[in-house]
């Protein structure tokens, strides 16, 4: 608490702001959020006080249809919704000079950010649009020769599946896909999985550290531990993890990760980060061109051609909104809200869930089906008669609802969610 207190002391102070201006989160929210920290009392579970004022924050919170596809992309608090417009309008009188010559100073102090969020060095860190193109970057910047094989599952992201057999029919490398009946509450049995497909052929294992399916956490320091000893490298799809779990790229051990901005940190639409450690920048080819192919230097792999540096900038505002709060304390919010609803409905007779409810092996994502539905009509019927937003799940054996809440979910829509489930139980 009083380490949050320090930094709206010190944002305050400095006039934080992406590249210079000041700070928006300052100008809107450093005092809310001051004040809503008078009403958090560790003591309490719900804290209620504290979130209203998260979740006035985000115009989403106020949305007609409730909105619980947090998963798939998530909205920005207004302070970043400002923020771009702020940075659109002032590009919009000249983008080649107040683009190019003003934001893009803002590149490096914005990369010093991530990487403390990230807890590791600015020099390994890219700045990009998503988490496919930061993965893709490194699946297809691997210098693999035919033969070598790659183990992912059948579970990671379709982006990241097709990238590497787009080079097993390319190069000839050889794509093993693990199966996994989740949900698991067994580290070992994950890594033993993966242990077990390692032969001496193998050079990368790829790990989702979120499963988007299902929201299974999967055990990356575990594997990372693993693959190592056996000279494998580990690349972590984050897509799902970052701005959400409590932890530092470096806490996985990894090799490579890859996340978008847009999920759980909130940052604008469009934007992503690559974080490659450092001793295996130079090996790594860019996706898109550079002058220096085989350079150490992280900034090669930003060569991508005119892009919205408005978007990347807003970032900017979105740390500041996350750093207001405390990566733990959002992650033990989300995980409460998650269990909230997910506790009750696994209580309505012919409703199931299909996700752990413990924290270590889930957070925002849980999957949820009605028997006699499929996930499409329950999904159809959460949002005709509802008016609730989720996405349904029909992939490899697991079928069901992923519904996702973020930090502006209000309990009342959570309660909402919970009816609907008993309305349509009763009538399937
Ligand atoms: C696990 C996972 N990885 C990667 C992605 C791709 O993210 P983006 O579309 O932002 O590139 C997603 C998107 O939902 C995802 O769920």
């Amino acid at each position: 608490m009083n380490n949050r207190r320090s930094f709206m002391k010190k944002s305050a102070a400095l006039g934080m702001g992406a590249f210079g201006i000041n700070s928006l989160f300052n100008e809107l929210h450093a005092a809310d959020f001051q004040n809503a920290e008078k009403f958090w009392d560790p003591a309490s579970e719900t804290n209620d006080d504290y979130w209203a004022t998260i979740q006035e924050a985000y115009t989403a919170s106020k949305s007609d249809v409730i909105i619980l596809n947090n998963g798939g992309v998530s909205p920005s608090p207004l302070v970043v919704q400002e923020a771009l417009e702020k940075y659109n309008r002032q590009a919009a009188q000249g983008p080649s000079y107040y683009m190019w010559r003003i934001m893009d100073k803002g590149r490096e102090p914005l990369r010093k950010r991530l990487a403390t969020l990230g807890g590791c060095d600015p020099e390994e860190i890219a700045i990009n649009r998503n988490a496919t193109e930061a993965l893709n970057t490194v699946i297809f910047g691997l210098p693999l020769q035919k033969g070598d094989e790659v183990i992912g599952m059948k579970f990671d992201y379709p982006n990241m599946m097709n990238a590497w057999r787009q080079r097993q029919l390319r190069d000839g490398i050889v794509y093993k896909q693990l199966s996994f009946d989740f949900p698991i509450e067994n580290d070992d049995q994950i890594v033993k999985a993966y242990a077990d497909a390692i032969t001496p052929q193998t050079k990368i294992i790829h790990v989702t550290h979120v499963v988007n399916w299902v929201g299974q956490i999967m055990p990356v320091q575990k594997i990372s531990q693993m693959a190592h000893k056996k000279g494998v490298e580990v690349i972590v799809d984050g897509a799902h993890s970052f701005g959400l779990l409590d932890f530092k790229i470096s806490d996985l051990e990894c090799d490579y990760f890859g996340t978008s901005l847009h999920k759980f940190l909130s940052a604008p639409v469009g934007s992503g980060m690559m974080w490659i450690k450092k001793d295996k920048i130079a090996k790594i080819w860019p996706l898109v061109c550079n002058h220096e192919p085989t350079s150490a230097d992280i900034r090669k792999f930003e060569t991508l051609g005119t892009r919205s540096f408005c978007i990347e900038q807003a970032i900017g505002e979105a740390i500041n909104f996350q750093e207001g709060i405390g990566t733990k304390r959002k992650q033990e919010r989300i995980h409460y809200l998650k269990k909230y609803w997910a506790e009750k409905a696994q209580q309505i007779p012919g409703v199931k869930i299909h996700t752990s409810l413990k924290p270590e092996y889930s957070c925002a994502i849980a999957g949820v089906s009605v028997d006699g539905l499929k996930p499409g009509e329950l999904d159809s019927k959460f949002f005709t008669q509802f008016k609730i937003h989720t996405t349904p799940i029909s992939y490899e054996g697991v079928n069901c609802v992923r519904v996702t809440p973020h930090v502006y979910t209000k309990i009342s829509d959570l309660d909402k969610l919970v009816d609907a489930l008993e309305k349509i139980s009763k009538k399937a």
